[in-house]
Order: C-alpha cells, then structure tokens, then sequence
C-alpha cells in the first residue's frame, strides 16, 4: 500500500493547526498543506492528486477542505468535484471551522435522549454555517425544525439553503428573535434546543431553559462564556437541566473529535468519497 497522503486545502493564509493535527493523529502519513487556495488555484492542485498514482494506489491519495470560510470551502468542494472524471479521483472531505463534525456531533447527541422522527427541534442562531448543518441533519431525520435568527429574512433565507440540500418533504419553519420574544409557545413546544449562536452570546437564559415544559435535551455549541444556553456548562454532558439534559461544547467535543479522525480515516478506504454534512452524520452515528 503507497504512503497515505493527504491534501490539507484550505482558505485562509495559513492552513489550519487544528486540522493538521487531527490528520496526523488519524492516521495520515504524509500532510501537504496549502493556504489561501481559490477555486481557480485548487484546480492544479487537485490534478496533481488525481493523475500521479492509478488504480488501487488512487485511495491512498485523499483531500479535506477546510478553512474559517464555509462558503468559500463550498465553492472549493464544488470545483474539486467537477475536475474529477470518471474513475479517476480521489476522496474528498469537508469540515471548514469544523461545521460538519460539530453539527453531525450534536444531532447525534440530541437522538441519544429522543427519537428524531417528528421530534421538535429548534436552532438558535441557526443562520450559521454550524446552525444550517444541524437543521439539515435534524430535518433529514424527520424532526420539526424551526430556525431562529435576529432576522426573519435570514432565517427564512437559511430555512431555503438547507431545504435545497433536502428532499422538500421536511418540516422547516423560520422565526425571528422578536417572534419568540412575543409568543413564548414558540418555544414552550421545542423538544430539543440546540444553540448555534455566535461566540461570546446568550441566546436563553438558565430560567427559559428551566420553564420549558417539553425539553428533553438542550446543547450549547459556543464555548467561550458567557455560555450560549445559561445553565450548560461547557463541559456538561447530559447534566440534569429543566425537564431534559444539557449538553456544552466540550460536552460533544469528544465525539466530534472521534468523527474527525474517523472521517479522515474513511477517506482511504476508497478513492470515490465525497464526505459533507450526511455523510459525516453518518459516521458520527455510527460512533454514537
Ligand atoms: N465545539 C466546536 O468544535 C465548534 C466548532 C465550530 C463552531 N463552534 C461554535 O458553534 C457556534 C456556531 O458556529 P458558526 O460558525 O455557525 O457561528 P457564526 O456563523 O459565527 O454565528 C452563527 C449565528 O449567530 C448569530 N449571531 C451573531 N452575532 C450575534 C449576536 N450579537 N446576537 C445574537 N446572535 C448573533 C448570527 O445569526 P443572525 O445574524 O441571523 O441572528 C449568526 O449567523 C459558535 O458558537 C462556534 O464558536 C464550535
């Protein structure tokens, strides 16, 4: 078996440290690492992956996009896809600011305590790039999701991106911050509360959370105080809080770490992967 190479592509000026590290650590024997690369500079790069080995050799070959860009690395993976031809490819991983692990790590935290079937789920500050992906995956396995934003139309804006992503018979609803300020049912309804907010910001206090009367889980993904859920600590893990549990950051951290290696490992099982959101979902369920 050729050494296991892999191309750590990436859009900002230096690659990221993090992303290196768990290559490695998942086995990766040669890391080559390229910063600031541009859907017009990655071509020759991807060419450089694709014709230099053939056949069996090609899975030994793999590459992860990264980089604190999402929509960037999105046009990144877009482009590496259509310079592939036939079977001459290699696998292909996405995980820029660690948007896929994160979210794929709290939805499948979320199922430990409740089926996802119809289960009601909502994301706060779910117009980011972590926020969109837990819906998606939340949604993909049958839960109500409502999105909440500052703004309506952002939230109906990210409600369209991830029905784009879906089959269109999931149940998407958007709602703005002042909706929920003014009709508390909005909230008194949701089952499972996953907090996607930017750092640094509370989206509920330690009272809301309590009063809510369906909760079975709620997760914290912000990790720098003050907590984005008040009352999750960011090393808990299905504490007790309200009528469910409470997941922080650090909390699903351990399986969204395991999901990273895993993802990286699966990528030279075969040269035809292409890991995004449901993909790597699928990973972090089948670690639990
Ligand atoms: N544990 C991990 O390994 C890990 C990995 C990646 C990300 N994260 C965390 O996951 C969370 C989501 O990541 P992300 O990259 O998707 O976040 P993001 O894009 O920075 O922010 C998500 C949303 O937060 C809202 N927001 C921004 N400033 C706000 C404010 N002052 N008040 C209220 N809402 C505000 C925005 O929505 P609107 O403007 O539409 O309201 C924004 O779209 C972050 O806390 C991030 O640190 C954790």
């Amino acid at each position: 078996m050729p050494t296991r190479i892999l191309l750590q592509i990436d859009n900002d000026p230096q690659p990221s440290s993090f992303d290196s590290v768990v290559a490695i650590d998942a086995g990766a024997e040669q890391l080559l690492r390229y910063g600031n690369v541009q859907p017009d500079s990655v071509v020759s790069l991807v060419h450089g992956a694709m014709f230099t080995r053939g056949g069996e050799d090609l899975r030994s070959t793999a590459i992860f996009i990264g980089g604190s860009n999402v929509k960037a690395a999105e046009e990144l993976m877009a482009t590496v896809a259509k310079t592939f031809f036939g079977p001459v490819r290699v696998s292909v991983m996405l995980d820029a600011n660690g948007c896929n692990t994160t979210a794929s790590a709290a939805v499948v935290a979320a199922a430990r305590h409740i089926d996802l079937r119809n289960a009601q789920a909502v994301v706060l500050g779910g117009t980011g790039p972590v926020g969109q992906r837990v819906a998606q995956l939340l949604a993909h396995d049958g839960a109500r999701v409502t999105i909440s934003s500052r703004s309506a139309e952002r939230a109906e804006q990210a409600c369209n991106e991830v029905r784009e992503k879906l089959d269109g018979t999931q149940q998407l609803t958007a709602v703005s911050s002042e909706q929920i300020k003014a009709d508390i049912s909005i909230l008194e309804q949701q089952q499972i509360v996953i907090a996607c907010g930017a750092a640094g910001i509370e989206l509920l206090s330690k009272e809301q959370i309590e009063e809510l009367p369906n909760l079975c889980v709620a997760i914290d993904l912000n990790a720098v105080p003050p907590a984005g859920l008040g009352g999750i600590a960011v090393t808990d893990k299905a504490q007790p809080i309200g009528s469910g549990v409470g997941y922080g950051a650090i909390g699903v951290g351990g399986l969204k770490m395991k999901t990273h290696r895993a993802a990286i490992q699966a990528l030279f099982e075969s040269n035809d992967q292409r890991l995004d959101a449901i993909e790597i979902y699928g990973i972090a369920k089948n670690i639990g």
